[in-house]
This record gives structure tokens, C-alpha cells and sequence, in this order.
């Protein structure tokens, strides 16, 4: 095999301030180091462009450190390994850390081997890898699912609120989600089994859920914040559990909801954040339970497949943005079969 001797990385040339822009990162061309003992080189094939992303080009504190201006950005990948120099094969399939290029010198224990004969090499970045996790621990182990449970998801057309949702009617919870275009609802209802879904874009959205809920709402699967968290407030039962899985509508812009936070303690609601990364240990009674489901087509795991590296800041920009990708964002850096056809390397 015709190895390649350089690589593309994309870096971080400035700090968003407000919404990112393309002028934020640049492309760059480096040689391709190839491994010390102990390591691997992965020719990655998928990168995730996740909403987490956004607060580590911050320079705030957080449970991330930030990315480094002029330094590549990192983020989830799979790929496979073209040269090895551990006791991981050339050939074998991985996931990792070290997206954002095309080339990933790392160390051989950081990688983990993955089984690309059960789902497609990019669902590891998705429905079985970081946001199929989050949905797991957020529902169980943060919002105490039941299946008496009226469960509302927001962003339930994304990465995470896709994997929630289902996951909660898999357990026999009745559940509601919101997105942002009717095309999402449409799919949210028909294509993953949602019992309702509206759009929070078209009027109010306590409007909805009191339309949707009329006996109220058990369980809130938190992902966006702002004015769906205040409705949801407004509407949810006595003693009911928000799980405060992310707040989207705030990573860009400036706070302006919720402003009712009194029935917190009128209703004895537990309100409790998580971050996936503190449940690794969660790992493997995640895939036991979620593997099977994707396998037998009970969870469908919608992507947005999103062409070239040199796409990938665009592709970042317009998942946070909204409406245009439904699913799990990924970005293609050569075709999965390339491994045997020696294509895009
Ligand atoms: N706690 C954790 O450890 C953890 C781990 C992973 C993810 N998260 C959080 O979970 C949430 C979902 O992540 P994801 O990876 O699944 O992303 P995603 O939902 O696949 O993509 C982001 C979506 O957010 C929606 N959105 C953007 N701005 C919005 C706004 N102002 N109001 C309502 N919706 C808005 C858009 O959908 P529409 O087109 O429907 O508007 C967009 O497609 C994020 O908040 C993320 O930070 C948390």
C-alpha cells in the first residue's frame, strides 16, 4: 500500500467571539510522522463535529481544557490503522481522539478497536459512541427512566435527542421531542416511533407541550436550555427530573430564559447536569444494551454525512446552527472501503 507522506490538519487560527466563523480555523499540510514503538498510524475516515467543541475554542475554564491557537483541533474519529509499531495490527478499524486530519500518529492505548461488521465505521462517533452514551447515562443514571414516564427531549432530531428518544419508547416511556423544522418533527414521529413532536421554532413551545402533555410531563431530557427549559418547568409534574444534558441555545448567544425557575422547588424537582466523560465506566452495559437495539433496527441512527476535511469547520458552524443536518454530524475523510481499494489515500 502507497502510503501518503503528508497530512491535513485543521487548526484554530482565533477564538470565536459570539458565532464561530470559517476565519476561526485554517487548513494546514504537515508530513506524516510515522509511528515510534508503542504507536499507531490511523488513516481516518469519519470525524465528529460535536456542540462540545464550541466551549473548548473558549479560553474560559471548563471540564475541557481549551484547544490551542495555531494547534489542531481534536475531537472523536475512527479510522484504520495503515502502519503499527504496537500490538495493534495494520488494517485494523479504530476509534480515537485525534480528529480533525486526515493522519493520526497516536499511542496505540489510546485507540479502541471497533467492529465495523455491526454498523458502519461512523456510528461509533454517534448512536454507538459519544452521544449514544450521554443519552444512556442522562436517561438512567442522571434522570432515573420509568416506563410510566412522560418523557419530553429537546433537539430530539440530533445526535443525542435521536438516541434518547427511541431508547426512552424502548423502555416503554411515552415521548415527546422538539426540533426545528417540520421536515425534523415529520421524522421524529413517523420514521423513530416519537407518540409526539413539535416544532419550537413555530409559536410558543409550552404552547405545544400543553397541547402534547395535557397531564403534564414526568421526565425533561434537557439538550438546548433557554425558553424550551421554561416550558418545560412550566409544565412538568410534581416531583419530575430534568436531566441538564447541554444548553445549545446558549453556546453563541447570551442567556434570555428560563426566568421561572420557582417551580423547582414549588413542584420538589430534581434538576441534575451530567458529563458523559465522569460515566465511562458505563461503557459496556451501554453497548449490552444499546448494541443489540441498533442491531435489530429497534434504534435507527439518522447521520449527516458532510464531504472533506477542508468542509469540516462549515460542517461544525452549521450543526451548531441548526436546520440544516438532521441526525449525527459526521465529516468524510476517505471512503471506508479505502483500507482494500487504496482509494483517497
Ligand atoms: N452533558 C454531556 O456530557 C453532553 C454530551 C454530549 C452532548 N451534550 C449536549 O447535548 C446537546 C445535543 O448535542 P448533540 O451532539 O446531540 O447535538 P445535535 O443535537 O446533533 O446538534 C445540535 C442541534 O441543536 C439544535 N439547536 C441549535 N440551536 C438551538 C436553539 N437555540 N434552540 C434549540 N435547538 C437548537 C439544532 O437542531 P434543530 O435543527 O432542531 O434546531 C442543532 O442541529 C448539546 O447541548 C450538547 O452540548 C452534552
Amino acid at each position: 500500500m502507497q502510503l501518503r507522506t503528508t497530512s491535513r490538519e485543521i487548526r484554530l487560527r482565533s477564538r470565536p467571539s459570539g458565532w464561530p466563523t470559517p476565519e476561526n480555523f485554517e487548513l494546514a499540510e504537515i508530513p506524516v510522522r510515522p509511528p515510534d514503538d508503542g504507536e499507531i498510524l490511523v488513516r481516518n475516515t469519519h470525524m465528529s463535529v460535536d456542540p462540545y467543541m464550541r466551549g473548548r475554542m473558549s479560553d474560559a475554564k471548563s471540564y475541557v481544557p481549551p484547544y490551542e491557537l495555531g494547534e489542531p483541533l481534536q475531537g472523536a474519529a475512527v479510522g484504520f490503522v495503515t502502519a503499527s509499531r504496537s500490538e495493534i495490527a495494520a488494517g485494523t478499524w479504530v476509534r480515537h481522539d485525534r480528529g480533525w486530519r486526515d493522519y493520526a500518529t497516536i499511542p496505540a492505548k489510546r485507540a479502541q478497536i471497533i467492529d465495523i461488521n455491526i454498523v458502519p465505521p461512523s456510528a461509533y462517533l454517534g448512536v454507538l459512541g459519544m452521544p449514544g452514551l450521554t443519552a444512556f447515562v442522562g436517561l438512567h443514571d442522571i434522570g432515573g427512566l420509568k416506563k410510566s414516564d412522560i418523557a419530553f427531549i429537546s433537539s430530539a432530531a440530533g445526535a443525542v435527542g435521536s438516541v434518547a428518544g427511541q431508547l426512552a419508547k424502548s423502555h416503554g416511556a411515552t415521548v415527546i421531542g422538539s426540533a426545528g423544522s417540520d421536515e425534523k418533527v415529520a421524522f421524529l414521529r413517523d420514521e423513530l416511533g416519537f407518540d409526539g413532536a413539535f416544532n419550537y421554532k413555530d409559536g410558543k413551545p409550552v404552547g405545544h407541550l400543553r397541547r402534547l402533555a395535557p397531564n403534564g410531563i414526568d421526565l425533561y431530557f434537557d439538550n438546548v436550555g433557554g425558553e424550551q427549559l421554561e416550558a418545560a418547568l412550566s409544565v412538568i409534574n410534581d416531583y419530575g427530573r430534568i436531566v441538564a444534558c447541554g444548553m445549545i441555545s446558549q453556546y453563541n448567544e447570551a442567556p434570555s430564559a428560563p426566568r421561572n425557575l420557582m417551580p423547582i422547588v414549588r413542584k420538589r424537582l430534581t434538576m441534575r447536569g451530567f458529563i458523559v466523560f465522569d460515566h465511562q465506566a458505563r461503557t459496556p452495559d451501554f453497548v449490552r444494551e444499546v448494541a443489540p437495539l441498533v442491531k435489530t433496527g429497534r434504534i435507527k441512527f439518522p447521520e449527516s454525512i458532510v464531504d472533506g476535511l477542508e468542509n469540516s469547520p462549515q460542517a461544525f458552524i452549521d450543526m451548531l446552527l441548526g436546520g440544516k443536518y438532521l441526525g449525527k454530524v459526521v465529516v468524510r475523510l476517505a471512503d471506508a472501503d479505502a483500507r482494500s481499494s487504496n482509494k483517497s489515500m
